[in-house]
Order: C-alpha cells, then sequence, then structure tokens
C-alpha cells in the first residue's frame, strides 16, 4: 500500500492469556503512540487492524474470532510476521501529576496497558478499571498491576474482583482528572457519558470495517469521520454528537448493523 511500506519480523513469543486471547510479541520495536494501530497481515488470508500493546518490543494481543484471528492460533515462536503502521492517530497523554481513570475490556485492554505504562511514566497517577463478564475471560493482570499505581477489577458474575460492569468500578475510584476507554462500544458510550456530566475530558478508540487503515477506501466512517485516519481515538465530545456512536456500525459491505 503506498505510504506505508510492509514490514516483516519474527515472533518472539508467544503467550496464551486464556481460551480465546493471545499475546505475540515481535522481535522489533515501533515508533508508536499509544492508541495507534498497525494492519496485520497473514498471506493468502489478508489484513486486519490491531491495537498496539507495546512498542518495545512491539506487542499485539488478539482475540480469536474468525477467520483471520483463528489462522493466528498456529503462529508460533520463530514465524515470521508482516504489518503496516504505526497508524491513526493515539491518545492525548496526561500531564504530570494528574490522576487519570483507563477503563476498558476485552482487547480494548491492549492498547490501554501501553496508555497505562506511557501515562505513569510521564508521572502521572494511574488508575486502571478492567471489566470483563467473568473471571476466566481477564488476562494482563501482572503486566497492569506493574504498569497502573491502582488496578480494579470488575465482573458481571462477581467471580473475581467487584461484581458489576466497569461503571460500577469506575464509581469507587473517585475523581479524575482525565477518562480513557477501549473496549465493547456500548460500555464507551457509557463511560464517556459519565464522563460528560462530570465534566471530565474523555477519549475513547473506536473499531470501525477497515480495509485500507490510511484514509482512503471510506470503509471506517463514523458520520463524516475516517475512523482509520482521524481516530481511531475521538474526544468524547465528538463521539456524543454521532448518533452511530454505541448503536451502530457498518460491515464489510458497508450496510449499517446494530451493536
Ligand atoms: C483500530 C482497531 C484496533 C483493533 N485492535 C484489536 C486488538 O488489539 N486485538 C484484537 O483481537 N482485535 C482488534 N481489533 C478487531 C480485529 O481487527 C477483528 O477482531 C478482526 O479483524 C477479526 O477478523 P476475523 O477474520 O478473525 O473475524 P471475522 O469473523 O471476520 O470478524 C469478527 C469481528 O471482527 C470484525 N472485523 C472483521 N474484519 C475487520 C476489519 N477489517 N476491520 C475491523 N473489524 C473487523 C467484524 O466486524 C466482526 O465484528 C481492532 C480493530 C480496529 C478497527
Ligand atoms: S479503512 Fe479505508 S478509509 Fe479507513
Amino acid at each position: 500500500m503506498v505510504g506505508n511500506p510492509m514490514i516483516t519480523a519474527r515472533i518472539a513469543n508467544v503467550i496464551r492469556e486464556n481460551d480465546n486471547i493471545t499475546t505475540y510479541e515481535l522481535d522489533c520495536t515501533l515508533d508508536a503512540a499509544p492508541g495507534q494501530f498497525i494492519m496485520l497481515w497473514l498471506p493468502g488470508v489478508g489484513e486486519r487492524p490491531m491495537g498496539i500493546a507495546d512498542s518495545s518490543p512491539l506487542t499485539i494481543t488478539v482475540a480469536h474470532l474468525g477467520e483471520f484471528t483463528n489462522a493466528m492460533r498456529k503462529l508460533k515462536k520463530g514465524d515470521r510476521i508482516s504489518f503496516r503502521g504505526p497508524l491513526g492517530n493515539g491518545f492525548t497523554l496526561p500531564k504530570k501529576d494528574e490522576k487519570v481513570l483507563i477503563s476498558g475490556g476485552g482487547t480494548g485492554m491492549a492498547p490501554l496497558y501501553f496508555l497505562a505504562k506511557t501515562a505513569k511514566k510521564e508521572g502521572a497517577e494511574v488508575i486502571v478499571v478492567f471489566g470483563a463478564r467473568s473471571k476466566s475471560l481477564l488476562f494482563y493482570q501482572e503486566r497492569l498491576k506493574k504498569a497502573a499505581n491502582k488496578l480494579i477489577i470488575t465482573t458481571d458474575d462477581g467471580s473475581a474482583g467487584t461484581k458489576g460492569t466497569v461503571m460500577a468500578g469506575i464509581e469507587a475510584a473517585g475523581k479524575p482528572d482525565r477518562v480513557y476507554a477501549c473496549g465493547p462500544e456500548k460500555m464507551m458510550a457509557a463511560v464517556v457519558k459519565w464522563a460528560a456530566a462530570k465534566k471530565i475530558p474523555c477519549e475513547a478508540s473506536l473499531e470501525r470495517y477497515m480495509k485500507c487503515g490510511l484514509g482512503v477506501c471510506g470503509s471506517c466512517m463514523l458520520g463524516g469521520y475516517r475512523v482509520c485516519a482521524d481516530g481511531p481515538v475521538f474526544s468524547g465530545e465528538i463521539l456524543l454528537k454521532e448518533p452511530e456512536f454505541g448503536s451502530a456500525k457498518r460491515d464489510a459491505s458497508g450496510r449499517k448493523v446494530s451493536l
């Protein structure tokens, strides 16, 4: 793809996080900011967007859902993997001594881990809220304990941490200076609305169907925004003006589908 050379690296480490999630550490670094993503390429399968979970070594964490991500299950240490990036914008980093609340779930925790680690290094007080349906779906616990000043776990069924959604953890965290979210879009919509009501600056990272990843093909539109190039990180102010945020997205053919 013009403007984005394909980079090839080897897989240095494969970490099975749980039954359905795997982390791949590559034998390279990437000059990337938290919130940016790469377009990963598997020969004969295609290209898919993946958030950057760390830049040194370049790390991605993948949920195995369909054709592409299940093909990734077969990848092992030493295999080659190719990608374009870093792509998109990133999160606005907090100022020194700001208290930040980083909230999410699922593989949304991958870019949030990179954000938490970077924000703490910059001198921010970092509280991470990780929500999951159940204990067996959690991962990254050791990484997050190191990256954050405080880690709050919530599970819908109460099998780990506080029983309830991410919102229960957010309410327990005290008032932050900034809020960040990445994960299921309905969860992000709740976080963005909560922050807006409290007049706290908030950013969320969105997923839309991506083909080029470069702002050219238009498959990832959210209203007038190209999520791949204008995002994937957007301010709460922008998102609350977009009727599709939290309710609908486009599939591979551009058809609108409910979330
Ligand atoms: C900016 C961004 C960052 C992402 N980061 C991660 C990550 O860190 N880890 C992770 O596991 N997943 C991430 N995803 C989602 C990941 O791209 C999809 O799960 C993956 O493409 C599924 O492909 P599949 O063939 O395995 O599954 P499919 O069965 O084809 O699809 C499963 C789901 O993934 C969505 N999807 C499929 N193709 C695309 C595509 N080209 N672009 C966007 N969504 C797609 C589908 O709409 C469907 O909801 C990210 C998506 C975006 C847009
Ligand atoms: S994926 Fe082509 S414009 Fe965003």
